[in-house]
């Protein structure tokens, strides 16, 4: 018998290297692979995209004013279905769009004023001011963090009543008292508190009393009224318009400070603190059994992302089975997810039950 003299080195080049690169494509490689941008939703989401309300609201003109940059992807917009609305795109750093603010900063705030200098004599009934993204990471989970429902689900007839209304309903390091106005940069440990006041005093003229705490949902995105937009003559949008062009705050601070003045410009209140969960029922029509229903989901949709880590493609490909782990835990969590939404959604077709929840969300904390 002759053995041949490349058997050894055969066996052990597929011992020691094919197997285990068999084994890895096939139980490391693969899997990942397979799942890579896999996500599970049992909820038609197209369904929840529908305007559910009366068709009453035919007759409400809106402009949906997005805040974006050149490289921005904006067309999800286009999926919306909301009746009589009119996308305006605002690019900050391109003079040849078509709607551009003076300069290329500011952030969102110099695009919105913009928009109310360019628009003021011809306002539709509601402005929505959005940024470009349809999931950004301030969307309440319990509006999907995403904007495609939140814009589909808002009420406009009830925006219409209240005058403005900030999108994310959402508490943290916002309410009921997260600005306070007299605290100097030595005692504030937070970035944008000690420059608010200067912003408001620019803002609104030095003879205007400085309110000591301002709060409200953060992240400025929200829908306003044509009257609550003309309640302040167009020269208060200039003026303010004209600050930021010549201020020399970065774009970070303005937007943060800014973040925190809407209420009081469209409104005249410092603090804008709705029910959450009554907010959500009335202005989305998702309408929870209460407070601790509410908590219960968002606990349960910060558990599912704590394990969406783990399923990301390298550490899938290092950790397949804690991945397959993850995956199985998130698979639970979205579908308890999704009928806790979806009935709240159905509560949320009780006309009674969002009259009834009207009153909390026109509550505003004096001070
Ligand atoms: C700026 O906008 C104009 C008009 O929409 C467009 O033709 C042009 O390509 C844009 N510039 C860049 C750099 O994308
Ligand atoms: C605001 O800050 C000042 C200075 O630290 C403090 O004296 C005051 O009590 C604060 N106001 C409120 C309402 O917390």
């Amino acid at each position: 018998m002759i053995v041949s003299p490349f058997r050894p080195r055969t066996t052990l080049l597929a011992a020691g290297i094919l197997a285990p690169l068999a084994y890895f494509l096939l139980y490391h490689l693969r899997p990942a692979w397979h799942n890579d941008g896999f996500d599970f939703h049992r909820l038609d989401y197209h369904d929840l995209a529908d305007y559910p309300y009366p068709a009453a609201d035919a007759s409400t003109k809106v402009h949906l004013v997005v805040a974006s940059t050149q490289e921005d992807d904006i067309d999800w917009v286009w999926n919306l279905r909301v009746p009589n609305m009119q996308v305006i795109r605002y690019v900050s750093d391109n003079a040849s769009a078509h709607y551009h603010p003076p300069v290329a900063k500011g952030r969102e705030a110099l695009m919105y004023f913009r928009y109310i200098s360019e628009f003021y004599d011809a306002l539709p009934d509601i402005s929505i001011f959005i940024h470009a993204h349809e999931r950004p990471w301030h969307m309440d989970p319990a509006l999907h963090q995403s904007m495609t429902f939140a814009l589909s689900r808002l009420d406009l007839q009830q925006v219409k009543r209240r005058g403005y209304y900030n999108l994310r309903t959402n508490w943290q390091n916002a309410c009921p008292d997260w600005i306070n106005t007299t605290k100097t940069a030595a005692e504030s440990v937070k970035q944008e508190e000690p420059w608010v006041k200067g912003a408001f005093q620019a803002t609104f003229g030095d003879g205007v009393e400085v309110p000591e705490i301002l709060a409200g949902p953060c992240c400025s995105q929200f829908a306003v009224t044509r009257e609550a937009i003309r309640s302040r003559p167009r020269e208060q949008y200039e003026r303010a318009e004209r600050w930021l062009v010549a201020t020399g705050w970065t774009d970070y601070i303005v937007g943060r400070v800014w973040e925190h003045l809407w209420p009081y410009l469209f409104m005249g209140k410092s603090v804008d603190c709705a029910l959450e969960y009554r907010s959500f029922c009335r202005f989305y029509g998702v309408c929870f059994e209460g407070p601790e229903r509410l908590a219960e989901y968002n606990d349960v949709w910060d558990k599912r992302e704590q394990w969406r880590e783990s399923t990301e493609f390298l550490r899938e490909v290092w950790r397949p089975a804690r991945a397959g782990l993850a995956r199985a835990v998130m698979a639970k969590y979205t579908l308890w997810l999704e009928d806790t939404l979806a009935a709240a959604v159905e509560r949320g077709k009780s006309m009674s039950l969002r009259e009834q929840a009207w009153e909390d969300t026109t509550q505003w904390i004096p001070r």
